[in-house]
């Protein structure tokens, strides 16, 4: 059966916003088909994708690959629990740790699971294996940080509006600033401190990207000080900044790494999390643990997605085309006084936009982007994310980069 109902798009915004949460503020734009970069929405109109679904899509939207492979696999077997075996877990986790270099991997559904399951992995080890006494270990978590939104994730957090309401909230974090080795440094003197738990590049923060050397550093640090150095590459993995993982620009191998979002190209909520038995040998049944986690339609998406990056060399295009997209906008800031800044790394860039004396800011610029056929988000107010999915051509990157350019100077 085929559901197929067809409506506008202000009866699809109103029905959102009479039955669901508004825990979002979404630009106003009904999508209903996606191929590659391009997104159409109920009407018709064709616009580039420049969020790629928070990175999730670096593979495209509905790559015919990843989609051929979780059709096959739905037609075969969906979901077993983990109570049973199935006959792809194995092969996605030897995959998984093939890929990244890992002993064993921890397949579980979203990026905030997967950082969850690290964050007990490590208090674990904390215990058993550093002789943290008991209830007393401390994860160093940095400013600005996101990892999610549950309960243990915010308790992390330093941003007011994912906290506020909803405390108390769970002890056992330090938080240091971000990008700053000497904070870390005197932090990781406290014995009990189990790991240092960092986003590569702050994604959802507005794109920080440290200083070169910062997580290399971190990491010789981390070691120092027998604590696990802990990477959330949920956004920044999977080929989006240029390499495999963006700390592979520091030669840096995580002790616990995270994955999410584009490993399954975003058809397919998949997240994991990798460590070499030492860490990971510590689980046991019964401590951890998710119904859907591993099932064949994840590990059979999972391994396609991944197939997907390595065959187009996608790490290779996001490495190309962030360096022509960054330079184009390094020259516009120039031209453009509403152009304040511009960062990035790979195919993850922000543009820092400078608000007008009327009081329009970033959301009306992405507003003005979206008539012009580009859509993205802007993120704490005056900084727009440009993530494109990675298998953006030149002609796509040139086409995209004139309507940036278009759009801003006419601001
Ligand atoms: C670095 C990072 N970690 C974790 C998450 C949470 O992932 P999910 O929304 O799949 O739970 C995100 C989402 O944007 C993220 O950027």
């Amino acid at each position: 059966m085929v559901i197929d109902f067809q409506i506008g798009p202000e009866e699809a915004i109103a029905l959102e916003e009479q039955y669901g949460a508004h825990n979002y503020h979404p630009l106003p734009v009904v999508l209903s088909r996606g191929s590659g970069v391009h997104v159409w929405d109920i009407d018709g109109n064709h616009y580039y994708d420049f969020l790629s679904a928070y990175s999730a899509v670096n593979q495209g939207h509905c790559h015919p690959k990843i989609v051929e492979a979780l059709m096959a696999q739905a037609q075969v077997l969906t979901l077993t629990s983990r109570a049973f075996h199935n006959d792809k877990l194995g092969l996605a986790e030897r995959f998984l740790c093939k890929t990244f270099g890992y002993d064993k991997a921890l397949m579980m559904n979203t990026g905030v699971e997967a950082n969850e399951s690290a964050l007990k992995l490590a208090r674990k080890w904390g215990y058993r294996v550093k002789g943290i006494p008991h209830d007393q270990a401390i994860i160093i978590a940095v400013e600005r940080n996101f990892h999610g939104r549950t309960m243990g994730i915010i308790s992390a957090s330093t941003d007011e509006t994912a906290r506020a309401d909803f405390g108390p909230f769970m002890p056992g974090y330090q938080i240091i600033p971000y990008d700053d080795i000497e904070a870390l440094e005197v932090a990781l003197a406290n014995p009990n401190v189990c790991s240092f738990w960092v986003e590569p590049i702050q994604g959802e923060a507005g794109v920080y990207v440290p200083e070169d050397g910062y997580l290399a550093k971190a990491f010789a640090l981390c070691q120092k000080h027998n604590v696990l150095f802990i990477a959330d590459e949920v956004q920044t993995g999977i080929a989006r900044t240029g390499k495999m993982l963006a700390c592979d620009h520091e030669n840096v191998r995580p002790d616990v790494l995270i994955l999410g979002k584009a490993v399954s190209g975003g058809v397919y909520p998949v997240s994991v999390v990798l460590a070499d038995d030492a860490v990971m040998g510590l689980l046991k049944p019964g401590e951890h643990g998710s119904t859907f986690g591993g099932n064949p339609m994840a590990c059979t998406v999972a391994m396609a997605a991944l197939q997907v990056v390595a065959d187009e060399d996608l790490a290779g295009n996001a490495e190309r085309q962030g360096i022509k997209f960054r330079h184009r906008m390094q020259a516009l800031a120039e031209r453009c006084p509403h152009v304040l800044a511009v960062r990035g790394k790979g195919l993850l860039n922000a543009v820092v936009i400078k608000p007008t004396n009327d009081g329009r800011t970033a959301w009306d610029v992405c507003l003005k982007l979206r008539d012009n056929g580009l859509l993205a988000k802007p993120t704490h107010g005056d900084i727009i994310r440009f993530a494109p999915p990675l298998v953006i051509n030149d002609e796509e990157l040139e086409a995209c980069i004139q309507i940036i350019e278009t759009t801003l100077l006419a601001f």
